[in-house]
């Protein structure tokens, strides 16, 4: 499938404790530079065809993408949860829905969608188009059906609140016409939502620099946090360049929140000998019958543009990118055991600090993990705010001022 990574195989050797900062042109750095190359694709790939930001199927998407009227409540777009700003992520632990209800896991950061084998925290979608069937529906996001979608596309009516949007459905008649032949369904809504997920892709970040050969896109700190990530920390096993994820899922032992959330994982009942149901089963609770070797394991996410995204991990319980780094070092230390199933092997087998290593582990590879910011997209111009924000941009302000080259006609 286009856009997709071929796996790699090739694990980097460990590499030699470094106990001096390497200087950015020096011969530590370009040794590790001519490995990760050696190693892995050296750029990402082209998510697929025709997925440029003025491409009609991605311009119809991002239209949907920002249109609060697919949700029942009509306050809540995809963005909504998915925020430019925040990396297409919400800035919440656990995201919050129509009429408030909070949702169980984490949103997280939508760059690199593109190249995801499985979608969501438990991989319980294979594809994007797949994915976008389940946020209209769910009754914690957008609490919608896909019936009262397609009307309020081809009609501009959206009937939970009574109003009509005349601007809109000329929008969408325009759209779909040009990219689907007229045909509004979930499925043609799901292609331009996918089609526009897709196109989120951040690269030129230092790092991208730096692999290509600007020895000075790094900083000193930034080449021994990736000395670390590639060698004794033992991160690129699971998040390998170009996407830094290995699309796979693992336990790493994520704490549980203290404060748990209100809906309970009806799904544990009968899973792998009975789990307490406030734990998230992960890639567990979603293939029948349950890999119990997978419970509590998560996809890996994608570290391009991580910076932007905070809080972390499926249930957000880390607030900054220090509070994971500082996670990975107890785990590898042994000091911390997960909540709920069996540990990956690796995780036991990080070294930082405290094995000899570089003092400054931890700080390191924090700067390392800013170098993967590179470039990000902003929303149109009409913008929107989280639920519950203030400044929510209804869908009449939305259609009624044009916006040169985003009317579909
Ligand atoms: C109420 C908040 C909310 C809304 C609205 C919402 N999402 Fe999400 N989104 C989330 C959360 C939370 C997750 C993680 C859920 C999980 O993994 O079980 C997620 C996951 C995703 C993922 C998977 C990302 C990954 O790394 O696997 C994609 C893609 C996505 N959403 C796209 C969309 C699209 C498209 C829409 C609109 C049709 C949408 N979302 C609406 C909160 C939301
Ligand atoms: C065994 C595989 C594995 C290893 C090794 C690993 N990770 Fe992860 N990483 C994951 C998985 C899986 C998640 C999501 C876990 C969850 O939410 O339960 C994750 C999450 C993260 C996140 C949060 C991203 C987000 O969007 O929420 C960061 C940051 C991160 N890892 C950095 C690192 C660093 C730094 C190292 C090395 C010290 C590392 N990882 C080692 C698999 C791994």
């Amino acid at each position: 499938m286009t856009g997709r990574l071929s796996r790699g195989s090739l694990l980097l050797p460990i590499f030699a404790i470094a106990c001096t900062v390497p200087q950015p042109g020096d011969p530590v750095a370009g040794n590790l530079r001519r490995q990760l190359l050696r190693s892995f694709p050296s750029a990402l790939p082209e998510p697929g065809p025709d997925l440029t930001p003025d491409s009609p199927a991605v311009q119809l998407g991002e239209a949907l993408f920002f249109d609060p009227n697919l949700s029942s409540c009509g306050t809540v777009a995809c963005a909504s949860c998915h925020l430019p700003e925040r990396g297409f992520s919400d800035g919440r632990r656990v995201s919050i829905g129509c009429g408030g209800i909070s949702g169980r896991r984490n949103s997280g950061s939508l760059y690199g969608a593109a190249y995801l084998t499985h979608l969501f925290w438990d991989g319980r979608a294979d594809s994007l188009e797949l994915q976008a069937m389940d946020p209209v529906t769910d009754p914690r996001e957008m609490a919608n059906s896909w019936e009262e979608v397609v009307r309020y596309l081809s009609t501009g009516e959206h009937r939970a609140t009574g109003r009509r949007f005349v601007a809109a459905e000329r929008y969408y008649r325009a759209g779909f016409a040009q990219v689907y032949h007229g045909q509004i369904s979930p499925e043609t809504v799901a292609a331009a939502l996918a089609a526009y997920q897709r196109s989120l892709v951040s690269t030129d970040s230092a790092f991208d620099r730096w692999l290509a050969g600007e020895d000075a896109a790094l900083t000193p700190a930034q080449v021994q946090g990736a000395l670390v990530f590639f060698g004794r920390g033992r991160c690129g096993e699971c998040h390998p360049p170009p996407a830094f994820t290995d699309s796979l899922f693992h336990n790493v032992g994520v704490p549980a929140p203290r404060y748990e959330s209100a809906e309970p994982f009806p799904t544990n009942a009968g899973i792998c000998g009975g789990v307490p149901v406030h734990l998230d089963p992960g890639r567990a609770g979603t293939v029948n019958p349950a890999p119990c070797e997978e419970l509590g394991a998560f996809r890996t996410p994608s570290l391009r543009n991580v910076e932007l995204s905070a809080p972390y991990m499926h249930n957000g319980v880390f607030s900054s990118l220090d509070a994971v780094v500082q996670h990975y070092w107890s785990v590898g230390r042994g000091t911390t055991s997960p909540p709920i199933g069996q540990l990956d092997h690796r995780m036991r087998l990080i070294r930082l600090t405290d094995s000899g290593g570089h003092p400054d582990d931890l700080r390191n590879l924090v700067e390392f993990l800013r170098s993967l910011t590179g470039s990000t997209r902003d929303g149109p111009p009409w913008g929107i705010a989280p639920p519950g924000g203030s400044g929510l941009s209804p869908a009449e302000t939305l259609f009624s001022q044009p916006t040169p080259g985003k009317q579909g006609s």
